[in-house]
């Protein structure tokens, strides 16, 4: 059996969960259930972020400590994601004792295997990033992600020569050209690789709000060098070898552009550093942006994830549901570019592909079936040209989900969609008698649904288990496995069709 681990950014507890945070979480939800349907062995981690000077600085706003203030945020991401049905395995926190016990290990390993020394640094360092910025790289001095001053900061530090795995690092991608998805992101990478690459700090000794470096307790680790490692602890880097062998090599991470520096040269050289020559694959998503600006708490011009979800009375706009709340984020931005997040875009899409196609479709085949077929679903023919039709959905479904382009899965999907309502209004059965000929149109057609309600799972979950109920199929959809649970005919002949209220009621703009 294969196994497949996908990961989220661990998100940073300064800041509740906004939409840019939740479009990540979904896109690595449906990537982690879309392999629970190919029958992989899965592991889909997420969880927070919480040491640092951006986390130390808004408890000290907000009149707290630290770790109140990392209790109070996490569990808004926990909340958040279970009220999306966000599917993962398990939830770290870096406040967490597995997670200190591992990032020391990991470290320790790096510093015996003299990739560590001490050096003073003095440097401009963006609070709002945690990271580090050269003179060229700030606009008139300012971040220019945050647009905020960078801060002088001098202090003896911990580095890693990150300078001597530039060169190994660079060649494993220009072998590896599919490790770093889509390309544009890879030459990127390239592109920081072929430049001068400096060795980085990695401690500090101004802040105590970390994991102490365990050679030198009056340092703790930098954020980012132990924020990266949560990624092995939660496999069982140094806690359970067997369970580490099992689902690091095939470890997927799923980040925003933003964070590419840290994710796909320095996180690869540390794991190389300690010995560790698994290197992970990447999914890199382009910003979500709002009047051009990226998405932020501070910069969300008032819509929050439950806005959408549920609506907002107070200027009548409708809720999408959980369902049209996720196919959003996975069908309608491009996967690698940034792009303008638009709420009449959503509900263009919402209307079309789920309100009058799929909804439509499944509302339909049991309405007809029920009048002119009786209770129960009638059979397929062997032969129907629909049959064909599938098997290329979800060949092609699958081959843009192994990519990592969720939008082309689901368009390939829901050309198995329009496909079938084409059949239905060529065949025209609600203008036949009762019979044979009925039978075999809508037999076809409940099959298609059965199929097509399988690959839409890991993008509209509930939906497609309501529609799984209503053509009589037992058990759960997400528990069906993919190549065999798409053979033609072995659906739902002779089960009890249920009909129900429409499963995606149109939105008005
Ligand atoms: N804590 C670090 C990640 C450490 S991973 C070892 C961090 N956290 S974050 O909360 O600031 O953001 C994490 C991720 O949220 C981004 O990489 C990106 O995937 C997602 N997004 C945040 N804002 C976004 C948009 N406006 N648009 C799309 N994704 C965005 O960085």
């Amino acid at each position: 059996m294969s196994t497949f681990y996908v990961t989220t950014p661990i998100y940073y507890v300064n800041d509740v969960p906004h939409i840019g945070h939740t479009y990540t979480t979904v896109i690595a939800d449906a990537f982690a259930r879309w392999h629970r349907l190919m029958g992989d062995d899965t592991f889909f981690l997420t969880g927070t972020d919480e040491h640092g000077l951006k986390i130390a600085r808004a408890a000290e706003d907000n009149g707290i400590t630290p770790r109140e203030q990392a209790d109070n945020t996490s569990i808004r991401f926990r909340e958040a994601w279970e009220s999306i049905d966000i599917s993962n395995d398990d939830f770290i926190r870096t406040t967490e004792p597995r997670h200190y016990a591992a990032v020391q290990a990991l470290m320790q390993k790096v510093y015996d295997n003299g990739h560590i020394y001490k050096d003073v640094y003095e440097g401009l360092y963006c609070v709002g990033c945690e990271a580090y910025y050269t003179e060229d790289e700030l606009e008139d001095g300012n971040c220019p992600i945050h647009k905020k001053p960078a801060e002088r900061m001098h202090e003896e530090n911990w580095f890693f020569r990150l300078s001597d795995f530039a060169e190994q690092l660079l060649e494993f991608y220009e072998q590896n050209p599919d490790r770093i998805r889509p390309e544009g992101y890879r030459n990127e990478v390239l592109g920081l690789l072929r430049q001068e690459v400096r060795d980085v700090s990695i401690s500090r000794s101004s802040i105590d709000w970390g994991v102490p470096v365990p050679w030198d307790e009056r340092h703790v680790f930098y954020v980012w060098y132990d924020a990266l490692i949560n990624y092995a602890t939660a496999a069982g880097y140094s806690s359970d070898d067997e369970r580490f062998e099992k689902y690091w090599p095939s470890v997927h991470h799923v980040i925003g552009k933003d964070i590419i520096r840290f994710h796909c040269v320095f996180w690869p050289a540390m794991l190389l550093a300690a010995g560790v020559t698994d290197l992970p694959r990447y999914f890199v998503h382009g910003w979500l942006l709002v009047g051009g600006e990226k998405m932020s708490k501070s910069r969300l011009n008032n819509i929050t994830p439950a806005q959408l979800v549920d609506g907002d009375p107070e200027d009548g706009t409708d809720g999408f549901g959980v369902d049209g709340f996720r196919y959003h984020f996975l069908r309608d931005p491009a996967f690698g570019p940034d792009s303008d997040f638009s709420y009449e875009a959503m509900v263009t899409r919402y209307n079309s592909d789920l309100a009058n196609q799929y909804g439509n479709l499944v509302q339909r085949v049991i309405t007809v079936a029920h009048k002119k077929c009786g209770e129960t679903a009638p059979a397929p023919d062997p032969e129907s040209a629909l049959s064909a039709i599938a098997r290329t959905a979800f060949e092609e479904t699958a081959a843009a989900w192994e990519r990592g382009q969720p939008p082309m899965a689901l368009d390939a999907t829901w050309r198995l969609i329009r496909e079938t309502n084409e059949y239905l209004a060529d065949n025209e059965p609600w203008k036949m008698e009762p019979g044979a000929d009925v039978d075999r149109v809508m037999g076809d057609a409940l099959e298609a649904v059965r199929i097509v309600t399988i690959l839409a799972s890991p993008a509209i979950p509930r939906a497609t288990q309501a529609a799984w109920e209503r053509i009589g199929m037992a058990g759960e959809v997400t528990d069906q496995r993919l190549p065999d649970a798409i053979d033609w005919a072995s659906g739902p002949t002779g089960a009890t069709l249920t009909s129900g209220d429409p499963l995606f009621p149109r939105r008005k703009g």
